[in-house]
């Protein structure tokens, strides 16, 4: 019984510690949320007023003008809100690609729905997003107001509703359940509020049920094939690598171990020689396996990140290489050993094809995507189908959803981009 109830103490109050830590977790990933939400709602009521100013001056003609460029700036935006709700939760799958002219775009159904998103994520998205910034500044300042009270001046006002004045000390404590109630609202409503900002757009920009969604399902059956290609090659690559390497100086110890065993009595200086080269084959055979070990998943990347295992990278290229890199953001271990891979071919082909006298690599992390530059002024004339270098990473990359770009005209300079979601 002792035993029991020792046992579940712990559990038992870990329970509730868990759900208050979740609780705390949600509500401020919600604020979070409803905050970022600003970041298209007021572009989205910049719009809005800008189709009601084409809409209502459209009979002197200066409306026309504006609701030409409108479409488009709609679209932009609808994509933008498309891509913030893709990072918080599922995927908002576009439809497709709705026209950007006026006359095709007044009668689109993908159109309408993006006004109608607009119309609600500039009004109430926007009301919300205040919300967020704002009932967290109001719970501080109304919980700790008692704090402030003595040297606040005698008429200002208490509580962040903006009326009432505390002139006697319960008074002033009393804010603190105005602020008690806010951070109550925070915890109990935050998530409901984000959900409520997110589902316009989660409704009204995905692509609606008679869409076609062919080429989407065509692009990931694509994506697909590919990761299970790239993911055959690398282990043709480590078998290769174990085959070749380890396994064949496995063998030589065993054999030369074994010539040692015959020779020990009757020429033992002999075979001590045959010992000493089995322990160099041995030494060899652990430093390939290493080796391999390392280009499976680079240790580096987990103890430094990615920034320090892109230096570690520049610092051994032959050619001069700068890097800057700025990734606050971590990301999944896959992307970022990809973009390890990026970097370490990119760098391997500036010191052996480019001729280049300097490279720069450049990585940053920002809303949820990872970007990678590599440049070299070198004699360019890069191509995928020289080698399986480039191939295979541009295979890698499909696989995460990123995206690959080759500049590398003859002559130089050599520029290869790399885009890639940080969570996939
Ligand atoms: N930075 C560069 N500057 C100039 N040429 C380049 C550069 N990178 C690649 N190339 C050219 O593009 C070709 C393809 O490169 P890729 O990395 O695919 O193959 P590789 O380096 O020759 O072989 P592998 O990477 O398979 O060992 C190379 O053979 C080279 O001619
Ligand atoms: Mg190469």
């Amino acid at each position: 019984m002792t035993t029991r109830s020792t046992t579940e103490a712990p559990g038992a109050g870990a329970g509730p510690r868990k759900a208050a830590a979740r609780t705390l977790r949600d509500a401020g990933a919600a604020l979070a949320q409803l905050a970022r939400g600003l970041g298209t709602a007021v572009p989205a009521l910049a719009v809005l007023l800008l189709v009601v100013l084409a809409a209502v001056t459209a009979p002197l003609g200066v409306g026309l003008l504006l609701a030409a460029v409108l479409p488009r700036a709609l679209h932009a935006l609808a994509g933008r809100e498309r891509a913030r709700l893709t990072r918080v939760g599922p995927e908002v799958v576009p439809p497709d690609p709705p026209p950007v002219r006026l006359r095709q775009a007044l009668t689109d159904p993908t159109t309408r729905r993006e006004l109608r998103w607009l119309v609600r994520h500039a009004t109430l998205g926007l009301v919300l997003g205040l919300l967020g910034v704002y009932l967290p500044i109001a719970a501080v300042r109304d919980t700790l107001f008692p704090l402030l009270w003595p040297v606040a001046p005698a008429d200002a006002t208490s509580t962040s509703l903006g009326f009432g004045t505390a002139r006697t000390w319960p008074e002033a404590a009393s804010v603190t359940l105005l602020g008690l109630g806010w951070t109550a609202i925070i915890l109990g409503l935050g998530p409901a509020l984000a959900r409520l900002q997110a589902n316009p757009g989660r409704r009204l920009l995905s692509a609606g049920p008679g869409t076609d969604l062919s080429l989407r399902v065509a692009e990931l059956t694509a994506t697909r094939a590919a990761a299970l290609d790239a993911h055959a090659t690398e282990l043709r690559r480590i078998e290769r690598s174990l085959h070749d390497g380890a396994q064949n100086r496995v063998v030589a110890v065993t054999v030369l171990l074994g010539a040692a065993r015959r020779m020990v009595a009757r020429d033992p200086a002999g075979a001590d020689e045959l010992l000493e080269r089995a322990q160099s084959a041995a030494e060899q055979a652990l430093a390939e396996l290493r080796g391999v070990a390392r280009s499976i998943l680079p240790p580096v990347l987990s103890d430094r990140g990615l920034a320090g295992a892109v230096s570690g990278l520049a610092a051994d290229c032959p050619v001069p290489c700068r890097t800057e890199v700025d990734v606050p953001e971590r990301c999944a271990a896959s992307v970022e050993a990809t973009a390890y891979f990026v970097v370490a071919e990119a760098l391997t082909n500036i010191a052996k094809h480019s001729g280049a006298r300097a490279a720069v690599v450049t990585a940053r992390s920002r809303g949820g995507r990872l970007r990678l530059r590599i440049e070299d002024d070198g004699r360019g004339g890069a191509h995928e189908d020289g080698g399986s270098g480039l191939a295979g990473i541009r295979r890698r990359v499909a696989a995460h959803d990123g995206t690959l770009t080759l500049a590398s005209p003859p002559g130089g300079p050599t520029l290869l981009e790399v885009d890639l979601p940080c969570g996939s």
